[in-house]
C-alpha cells in the first residue's frame, strides 16, 4: 500500500476529490492511504502563526520553517521504517511529466506539503524537501489543488486502481514508443448531427484499426505537440 501524508492549511479542500470516482476506490481497496494534517496545529509560537513577513521587504507573507518542520517530524515518526519521499508542490518546482509520476507511484511512503503565499521560508525546504514539483508554467492560489493532481495521477497507476477495460499502458505521455497524445475516439450511435464515424472503426479489421489509430495520433501529437515527437528514435 502507498501511504499518502499531505501537509496543507486547508485540508477541507480535498474532501471533494478525493470522495469520488478511481481515488476513493483505490483508497477502499487499501491500494492507496491519504492522510490529511492541518499545518496549523504545529504552530506553536506565541501567536500560534505559520507565516510572517519576508526578510528584506516585499509584498506578501512567507510560511514559517518551524510549524512545516514540526509537522514532517510528526509524520515521519508516524511512517518508521518507511522514510517518505517529502514532495514540495511550488510554482519553482520542476515540471511534473507522466515518466516522474510513474516513479512516484512506486514509492512505499510520500510526504505532500503544499505551499502557500509568496513561499516558504528556504530553510525548510533544503532541511527537509528531497524534490519541489510544479504541475505547470502557471500560478494557483497555492499547493493543494497540485497536489490533488499529483495523488489522482499516482493512484490510477497503482496496480489494480483502474478497472480492466482501461489500462494505464495506453495513456497519451506514457514513457516509450507511446508517448503521443491519443487520436479521435467514438463510440454510439454511428451518426450523430450527420456526422459518421470513421468506417475503419466500424471494419472489425483490428489490424488495420490498430494502424489508423497509430496514424491518428501521430498526427495530432504532429499538429498539437510536435515537441514530444523530438526525442523519437527513427
Ligand atoms: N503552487 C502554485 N502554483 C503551483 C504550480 N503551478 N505547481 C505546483 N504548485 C503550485
Amino acid at each position: 500500500m502507498l501511504h499518502i501524508d499531505i501537509v496543507t492549511l486547508f485540508p477541507e479542500m480535498f474532501a471533494g476529490p478525493f470522495s469520488a470516482s478511481i481515488v476513493a476506490r483505490a483508497a477502499a481497496a487499501d491500494l492507496v492511504q491519504i492522510e490529511l494534517h492541518q499545518l496549523r496545529d504545529f504552530a506553536h509560537d506565541r501567536h500560534n502563526r505559520v507565516d510572517d513577513e519576508p526578510f528584506g521587504g516585499g509584498p506578501g507573507m512567507v510560511l514559517k520553517a518551524q510549524p512545516l518542520l514540526k509537522a514532517i517530524e510528526h509524520v515521519r515518526a508516524t511512517r518508521t521504517g518507511l522514510d517518505p519521499h517529502v514532495v514540495l508542490l511550488s510554482p519553482q518546482g520542476k515540471k511534473l511529466t507522466h515518466t516522474r509520476v510513474a516513479e512516484l507511484s512506486k514509492e512505499r511512503s510520500l510526504l505532500l506539503v503544499c505551499g502557500h503565499y509568496e513561499g516558504i521560508d528556504q530553510r525548510f525546504i533544503d532541511l527537509a524537501v528531497d524534490e519541489e514539483v510544479s504541475i505547470g508554467d502557471y500560478v494557483l492560489t497555492g499547493g493543494e489543488i497540485p497536489a490533488m493532481v499529483l495523488v489522482d495521477a499516482i493512484t490510477r497507476l497503482l496496480p489494480g486502481a483502474l478497472g480492466d477495460e482501461q489500462s494505464a499502458e495506453l495513456d497519451s505521455f506514457a514513457p516509450g514508443l507511446d508517448a503521443l497524445l491519443q487520436g479521435p475516439v467514438y463510440t454510439r450511435p454511428p451518426e450523430v448531427a450527420g456526422m459518421q464515424v470513421p468506417d475503419v472503426l466500424l471494419s472489425g479489421d483490428h489490424a488495420q484499426i490498430e494502424r489508423w489509430r497509430r496514424e491518428q495520433a501521430v498526427l495530432r501529437t504532429r499538429e498539437r505537440r510536435p515537441e514530444l515527437l523530438e526525442d523519437w528514435p527513427e
